[in-house]
């Protein structure tokens, strides 16, 4: 799921370039179409390299363009909470996806990944359910009341820097609120 949201990540970041949004592209491809497999087929290692060339495609594309805001709001659940890194990308993904898109630009870089935003984000939900992991941060044990706290460290993330759309504390809270 990380690989997944790297991939997906970086094809919209600000920094992004001709250069990283092949990676970014070769990888979406790769994990997208390993991913099912993989969890049906564990011994499939056809998709066990897709899985691994793709992670491999979607770490290079970071060194040139870097991540956004999943993984800016993914970081406080995992420092208060101890979410693991997957589960809490995953979890925030689909609902920034969903604000992203709301700049045309960004829209058009997810599209280019071969989706609308809208089944991007579907996407990603019905991943995490194949892989049984949660889809609410309610579901991953988030505490509500804490929701203000977490924003206004996920605004202090460096790769908020990065995300297509400027983003204030109270975006990230609305954010976390839509995933709760
Ligand atoms: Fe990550």
């Amino acid at each position: 799921i990380d690989a997944l949201v790297h991939a997906i990540e970086t094809a919209v970041t600000k920094p992004r370039t001709p250069l990283s949004l092949l990676f970014s592209h070769k990888a979406f491809q790769l994990l997208s179409a390993s991913f099912g497999l993989v969890l049906r087929e564990p011994n499939n290692l056809e998709a066990r390299e897709g899985m691994l060339l793709g992670s491999t495609w979607a770490g290079l594309a970071i060194e040139y363009s870097m991540l956004g805001i999943a993984h800016s709001l993914a970081n406080p659940l995992t420092a208060h909470f101890g979410t693991v890194h997957g589960q809490a990308v995953g979890v925030m993904l689909p609902h920034v996806i969903r604000f992203n898109a709301q700049d045309p630009a960004a829209y058009r870089a997810y599209e280019a990944l071969g989706h609308t935003p809208e089944a991007l984000a579907t996407l990603v939900t019905g991943w995490l359910e194949q892989a049984q992991m949660h889809t609410t941060l309610s579901e991953c044990g988030i505490t509500e009341a804490l929701l203000p706290t977490l924003a206004a460290e996920a605004a202090r993330q460096w790769t908020a820097t990065f995300n297509p759309r400027s983003v204030t504390v109270s975006d990230l809270e609305m954010l976390y609120r839509a995933a709760f």
